[in-house]
């Protein structure tokens, strides 16, 4: 009796530990390297690769192309990645990102991360309550419907989370700021969010529960008054 148990139980061990490790189906970004590179060879491939799109200073002329001065090294360098591994859908930048290097990546992260988030204002003002609904849910979000406050990680003024450099690795360094990003822009990839089509990565998840509360409307007036922060802050 005893030998047959101590069989059974080595049958056990055998099959646990013969198993192969449960690979986790989503990139776990909660602990990642501080991203490092190459700023002038990055400015030298963006001007090969990316002006046309994202702008000579990163500030797209395009409103469905979004504005990448200024942004976090280390959320433009996890973007990048993804783009690479085909896990940010039906986009121009997978074929383009591709054939790229890690340290080309790197490199295009710290180059853009370094330039000055001189966003223009846009052209039309959006209406001041659709600006007004933005602003009291960006900073208060919205209790009733389970909206979190954004400043909460995206940071009082949009430009990235307050805790982004507490430690060299904080997790929050892969937050993105959102100040002045274009409004149309910013309401597609929420509704991105919203769908489930971007569920690949730790932070992915984070967003997606947070996009699932918003309506169509709360969607487009934050979008409004995060693209609209740059006139408000020329008017103070
Ligand atoms: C043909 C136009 C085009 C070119 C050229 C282009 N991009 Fe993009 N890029 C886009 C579009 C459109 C998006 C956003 C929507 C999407 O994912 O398709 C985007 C998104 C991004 C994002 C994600 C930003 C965010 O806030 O999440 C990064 C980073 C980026 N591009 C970097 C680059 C770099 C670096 C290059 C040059 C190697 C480049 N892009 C060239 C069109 C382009
Ligand atoms: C609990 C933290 C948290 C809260 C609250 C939060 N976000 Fe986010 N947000 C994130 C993280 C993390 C990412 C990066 C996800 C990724 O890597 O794709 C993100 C990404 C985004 C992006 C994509 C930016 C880009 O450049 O593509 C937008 C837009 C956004 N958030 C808007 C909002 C808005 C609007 C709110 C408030 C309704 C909000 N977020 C609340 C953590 C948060």
């Amino acid at each position: 009796m005893k030998t047959l148990r101590l069989i059974v139980l080595q049958a056990l061990a055998l099959a646990v530990l013969g198993a192969p490790a449960a690979a986790a189906d989503f990139v776990d970004l909660r602990r990642i390297e501080p991203v490092s590179g190459d700023a002038a060879a990055g400015a030298q491939k963006a001007a090969a690769l990316c002006f046309a799109c994202h702008g000579a200073d990163g500030i797209s002329p395009v409103p469905m192309f979004p504005n990448l001065a200024g942004q976090r090294a280390d959320y433009l360098y996890q973007e990048l990645l993804r783009y690479k591994s085909g896990s940010r859908p039906d986009s121009p930048m997978t074929a383009l990102v591709q054939p790229l290097e890690d340290a080309d990546l790197r490199n295009l992260a710290v180059h853009y991360a370094a330039l000055a988030a001189n966003v223009p204002a846009p052209a039309e003002p959006p209406a001041p309550d659709l600006l007004a609904r933005g602003g009291t849910l960006y900073r208060q979000g919205d209790p009733g419907r389970g909206v979190p406050p954004c400043q909460g990680c995206h940071g009082a003024d949009a430009n990235g989370h307050p805790l982004a450099d507490a430690t060299a690795r904080s997790p929050y360094r892969a937050y993105p700021l959102l100040y002045g990003q274009h409004a149309a822009y910013v309401a597609t990839r929420l509704r991105d969010y919203r769908s489930g089509a971007l569920a690949h990565t730790s932070n992915d998840f984070i967003m997606t529960g947070v996009a699932q509360r918003l309506d169509d409307a709360s969607i487009d007036a934050l979008a409004a008054w995060l693209g609209n922060l740059p006139a408000e802050r020329q008017a103070r």
